[in-house]
């Protein structure tokens, strides 16, 4: 790792994604400089822990001087402000969904794509996938030599994925025992479960599983890929679980799919049939997780995995961490 210090923003550094970034960011090999975070006005006085002091919170985007700045803050503030950032010189690492799908913008999981990084001749925005779909793609990457031809994907996600207000809901219903008004979510989520992420589409999708759909295709570069997902909200706190029918062009052995697996960087896998991580388990972890790798009985050519990973570190912080080294492995910073 380089000897310069770099000097980096964090725009939502008040909330879990930006908590995380802030874990990460203080015990890292990347050397600091200056650590400029950002929040809104509720949080005007607050300070943020960094190295062994703590400095206070902004609330307007400056971005003069910064390399690269973090955004994990919603749609509205990065369509406003990271193209702020890129026109201080700054590159914007954003964890929103604002420019995803744009065909201007990379969509980047370092292990699959961070190649891309490379060509980049100039400060731009660089966009981090939804974090269902980032866990995903490390098993499927790894299938992609055996074609990859399509994929049907259920997911049991946590309440840390809709943010701190999602987390204290949770916490709040549990501790009371009963439903109480829901807020965060539609419905109760304590002791339930809700088939209901985001808003729907006239085809009855909601966003998230369009999120998982579409951005799977332009971050595999699988245009025709045939992808179908449902996404539901479970009451756990910590790491998303999903489920996933792979089918495959080739008709490759267990072994096979293992051996890919295992040498797929960020993932960890589970040999033995009967052994899996949960979403507790997997709270904390770097790597991903796949496991439950059998053949189904009514599809031929189609795998099952149970894929699970902490959606607040692989799923957004640690990904966006990571394009942040490569930025740095590649010196564009
Ligand atoms: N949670 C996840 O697993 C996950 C995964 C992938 C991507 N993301 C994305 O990451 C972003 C943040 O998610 P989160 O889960 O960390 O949410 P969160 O806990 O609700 O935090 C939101 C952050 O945004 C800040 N913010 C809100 N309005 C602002 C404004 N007008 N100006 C400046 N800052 C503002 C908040 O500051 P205050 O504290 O001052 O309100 C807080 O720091 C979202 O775009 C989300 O979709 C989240």
């Amino acid at each position: 790792m380089s000897e310069k210090k770099y000097n980096v923003g964090l725009v939502g550094a008040t909330g879990v994604v930006g908590e995380t970034f802030l874990n990460l960011l203080n015990n890292s090999d990347i050397q600091i400089n200056e650590l400029r975070p950002f929040a809104s006005e509720r949080s005007a006085g607050k300070k943020v822990p960094f190295y062994n002091s703590e400095i206070q919170v902004l609330k307007e985007g400056c971005f003069e001087g910064l390399d690269f700045v973090f955004f994990s803050s919603g749609d509205d503030i990065s369509k406003e402000w990271a193209p702020q950032a890129v026109k201080s010189g700054a590159y914007a690492i954003d964890n929103s969904a604002a420019f995803r799908m744009s065909p201007e913008h990379q969509l980047i999981v370092p292990e699959v794509n961070g190649e891309l990084i490379k060509g980049m001749s100039h400060p731009q925005v660089i966009a981090n996938p939804n974090c269902s779909t980032i866990q995903l793609m490390l098993p499927l990457n790894a299938l992609k030599p055996f074609g990859v031809e399509k994929i049907t994907v259920a997911s049991y996600q946590a309440v840390s994925g809709a943010g701190t207000n999602g987390i204290e809901e949770l916490k709040k219903q549990t501790a009371s025992n009963n439903g109480d008004t829901p807020e965060a979510f539609t419905k109760p989520i304590a002791y339930n479960c809700i088939p209901h992420i985001g808003g729907f589409n006239d085809d009855h999708f909601t966003s998230e599983e369009m999120k998982i759909m579409n951005e799977s295709k332009k971050i595999l570069s699988l245009p025709n890929l045939l992808a179908s997902a449902f996404t539901v909200r479970i009451p756990s706190f910590n790491s998303h679980a999903e489920v996933a029918w792979v089918t495959l062009k080739d008709s490759p052995e267990r072994s096979d799919l293992i051996a890919a697996f295992k040498s797929q960087e960020g993932l960890k896998t589970f040999e033995d049939p009967r052994a899996y991580d949960t979403p507790l388990e997997c709270g904390g972890q770097h790597d991903v997780s796949v496991s439950r790798i059998h053949k189904d009985i009514a599809n031929e050519n189609t795998w099952i995995l149970w894929v699970v990973g902490d959606n607040l570190l692989k799923g957004a912080a640690l990904n966006g961490f990571q394009i942040a080294q490569k930025l740095i492995a590649y010196d564009k910073v």
